[in-house]
């Protein structure tokens, strides 16, 4: 059964060049684009992306990294879509969790700057996507 997931580029992996590079990796590993836009995001959509980090020592970081400088958002679907992802983005932490051959793996070393976000759940792709897309 296909399901969608929310994906993002993030700054850093806009600023480094890096579109593309994980645009061909969901490609290639068979899934679609469904919508796709280089954008600058709010703070107040940035703290309803990250509602569930609120209080965290690394929420205002975040919040301000986050809305810095434009990103890439995408809705990706296919079989598995969420998991999927997580998949090819590997662990949070990109040294630590992040195995080589994932995203975060090959390209992070940082984890507030680990060049992308996929939702976690049916239930967070759902609010995302109806967060950054609300048309769709
Ligand atoms: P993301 O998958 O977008 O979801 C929450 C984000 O918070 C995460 O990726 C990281 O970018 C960031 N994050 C999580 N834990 C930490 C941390 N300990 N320090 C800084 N940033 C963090």
């Amino acid at each position: 059964m296909s399901e969608r997931t929310l994906v993002l580029v993030k700054p850093d992996g806009v600023s480094r060049g890096l579109v593309g590079e994980v645009i061909s990796r969901i490609e290639r590993k068979g899934l679609k684009l469904a919508a796709l836009e280089l954008r600058v995001v709010d703070r107040a959509t940035a703290e309803q992306h990250y509602a569930e980090h609120d209080g965290k020592p690394f929420y205002n970081d975040l919040v301000e990294f986050i809305t810095g400088g434009p990103l890439v958002a995408v809705v990706v679907e296919g079989a598995r879509a969420i998991s999927a992802f997580r998949q090819l983005a590997g662990g949070t932490d990109p040294v630590e969790k992040a195995t080589p051959g994932t995203i975060r793996g090959d390209f992070g070393l940082e984890v507030q700057f680990n060049l992308v976000h996929g939702s976690d759940s049916p239930e967070s792709a759902e609010r995302e996507i109806k967060l950054w897309f609300p048309n769709l």
